[in-house]
């Protein structure tokens, strides 16, 4: 299994990087829709289900099998023969910046289930804010996986 692992390293990083990128757009642009979603939109109107419908694909068809592929091929990455030291620093602050991102992943599927059940209590500038708490997991990734501290 680690020879297959080694001899395919170049294309479980690519495919991992394309996965990344996928589930980034997702995470950064629901809480867009929630700011929209919870300053105009008035509750059970056309506009309301619009909203929901395009929440509720954005997360299901697009940010969910990408977070998967994300941690399928970031896990394969991990077993990958001489790829991760874990007696170095950068495998852990990763690890925390990626149980961070998950951890909102979660969180923003909470938010869309308010809005389904018509009981959002957040408002449009909580939602501006958390929009900007991947912003902190994502440098936190990046540095830790291309400058390897
Ligand atoms: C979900 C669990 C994840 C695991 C287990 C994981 C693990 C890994 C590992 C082991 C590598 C290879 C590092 C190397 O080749 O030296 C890697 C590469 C990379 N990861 Fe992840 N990762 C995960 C999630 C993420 C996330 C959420 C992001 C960004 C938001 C990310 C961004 C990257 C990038 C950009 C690379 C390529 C770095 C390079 O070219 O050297 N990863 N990942």
């Amino acid at each position: 299994m680690s020879d297959f692992l080694a001899s395919v390293y170049p294309w479980t990083k690519a495919l991992h990087v394309i996965a990344v990128i996928t589930w980034m757009a997702g995470i950064f642009y629901l809480p867009r829709l929630y700011v929209y979603h919870a300053e105009e939109v008035e509750k059970g109107s056309a506009t309301d289900l619009l909203f929901q419908k395009m929440e509720r694909r954005l997360l299901r068809a697009i940010m969910n099998p990408a977070m998967i592929a994300v941690w399928i091929l970031g896990l394969a990455l991990v077993f990958t023969p001489g790829i991760v030291s874990w007696s170095e620093v950068w495998p852990w602050t990763k690890a925390a910046g990626v149980l961070g991102m998950s951890w909102f992943h979660h969180w923003l599927g909470y938010r869309r289930k308010d809005f389904l059940a018509g009981n959002n209590v957040r408002s449009g500038r909580t939602y501006r804010v958390m929009n900007e708490v991947p912003t902190v997991f994502l440098v936190l990734i990046i540095l830790s996986v291309i400058v390897k501290f």
